[in-house]
């Protein structure tokens, strides 16, 4: 076989939705199994003495007891907010204000630009997120260092120039024509290019005109097959400020809608505090919602309560994100953890299968990406990443009592760190590999 490789070791796939079936129901665990890979793509999953022995002289990575699982999938984040992660003290618009918009500023530079999407993608890479659904900024280099970068990598990713003119600092704001015809260039330049996905991307309601939000909706219509991301309900001071300036329209999805900004593809940030009608026409619309924990907490906005979106009949496509630099931290483990303790605030038990289902089908999902990545199926791309469930002594001892596989990865979702990160595969390839974690 050309271009094959098998990893061994635990492997661990959905077969099912933990949050329609029993969690317990809603995976296949094989504690010796296999992974083939050929071009870059999942060719079989299963027991690992019936991958090796139906495969002839491949080469075989033994991973020994580490889990072999999808890389997982932020889907929300702001790459050029990393140089002001942990940022003291503020709430949204004040930390937009003071941190952000600043740090932005510098993205007109594309030599900066380059520096941090480099420092961004080998973070995401060391904490095994293989996809990301990422903010750039409003300059169309900041783009375009990016996709150089995530292009070189060969990752799947989704990226777009922020689209704002309003409300922000001169040297932020584009004009609705600007925005229109530079995000153009850009989905013609990289979008569906390599593993490249453009993103459409208003900042939110309150930073676009009128004309502005309108020329994001037909771009949208003029190119259905991107993504489009923006924010929506997160903070109360920002809720108040957009009934202000829309007070002709319902709410604040209202405003999306009105604008052809709702569908399939459409990734909300936050989404917290949201009202009946607009968790209704989240889900009739078919838009998805990129629950971000840890940013939630640390610009203190609120608590999103899983539990009320996600039943009542209602179900509505949940992903996770970082939100870097809302957000602290750029560990899939941290931000599954917050969601526990988010839900736990909510009366709600979050599931580690649930947890591990939104950090990787779920925000596939989100980002239209399903049928590609965030599950080992045979057909799917590899990016894969193992896992070392034994990561520090503290872990060791833990796991030692363990009483099944969700137990173990709860323990993983409240102790782990990037250290338990052995190894991460791209599109077949290991890209990272960390001899620390025997
Ligand atoms: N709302 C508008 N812009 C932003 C941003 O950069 N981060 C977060 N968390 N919320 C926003
Ligand atoms: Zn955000």
């Amino acid at each position: 076989m050309k271009n094959a490789l098998i990893l061994k070791g635990q492997t661990l796939s959905f077969s099912e939705n933990p949050f329609d079936v029993g969690p317990e129901n809603s995976t296949k665990h094989y504690t010796d199994g296999a992974v083939l890979i050929e071009n870059g793509k999942i060719q079989n999953v299963g027991p690992s003495e019936e991958i090796i022995g139906n495969s002839g002289n491949v080469t075989v990575v033994d991973y020994g007891s580490h889990l072999i699982t999808a890389g997982f999938i932020d889907c929300h984040a702001h790459y050029p907010q990393i140089p002001i992660i942990a940022s003291y003290g503020e709430q949204l618009l004040e930390w937009l204000e003071k941190y952000t918009f600043p740090v932005e500023s510098r993205f007109c530079d594309k030599k900066y630009a380059r520096s941090v999407a480099d420092l961004f993608l080998k973070e995401c890479l060391k904490n095994g997120i293989t996809s990301s659904s990422v903010y750039a900024t409003v300059h169309q280099v900041s783009v375009d260092a990016f996709f150089e970068a995530t292009s070189e990598l060969g990752l799947r990713m989704a990226c777009g120039k922020v689209m704002m003119d309003r409300n922000a600092p001169d040297s932020l704001c584009d004009t609705p024509q600007i925005a229109y015809d530079q995000s153009k260039e850009l989905i013609k330049k990289w979008h569906g290019i390599g593993r490249n996905l453009y993103a459409i991307t208003p900042r939110f309601a309150p930073t676009s005109s009128q004309q502005q939000l309108e020329i994001a909706g037909a771009l949208w219509k003029e190119y259905p097959s991107v993504l489009m991301q923006t924010h929506l309900a997160e903070n109360s001071k920002e809720i108040s400020w957009v009934t202000q300036l829309f007070p002709d329209l319902p709410d604040y999805f209202g405003v999306y809608e009105k604008f052809g900004l709702v569908g399939q593809g459409a990734i909300f940030g936050h989404g917290i505090h949201l009202n009946e009608r607009e968790k209704s026409a989240l889900q009739e619309s078919s838009s998805s919602i990129a629950h971000c924990p840890t940013s939630n907490m640390f610009i203190g906005s609120g608590l999103f309560d899983i539990s009320k979106l996600n039943s009542d009949g209602r179900p509505i496509t949940i992903g996770l994100g970082t939100d870097i630099a809302g957000g602290s931290s750029l560990s899939m483990f941290a931000t599954m953890k917050t969601a526990y303790e988010t839900a736990q605030l909510c009366n709600y038990s979050l599931h580690p299968a649930q947890a591990w289902y939104l950090a990787t089908i779920g925000s596939a999902s989100a980002m239209k990406l399903e049928n590609c990545v965030g599950n080992l199926l045979p057909g799917m791309e590899a990016d894969i990443i193992i896992i070392n469930l034994c990561s520090t002594p503290l872990i060791q001892q833990r796991i030692e009592k363990a009483y099944d596989i969700w137990d173990i990865l709860f323990a993983q979702i409240i102790l782990a760190d990037e250290r338990a990160i052995r190894a991460t595969y791209v599109d077949g390839k290991c890209v990272f590999n960390n001899n620390n974690s025997e």
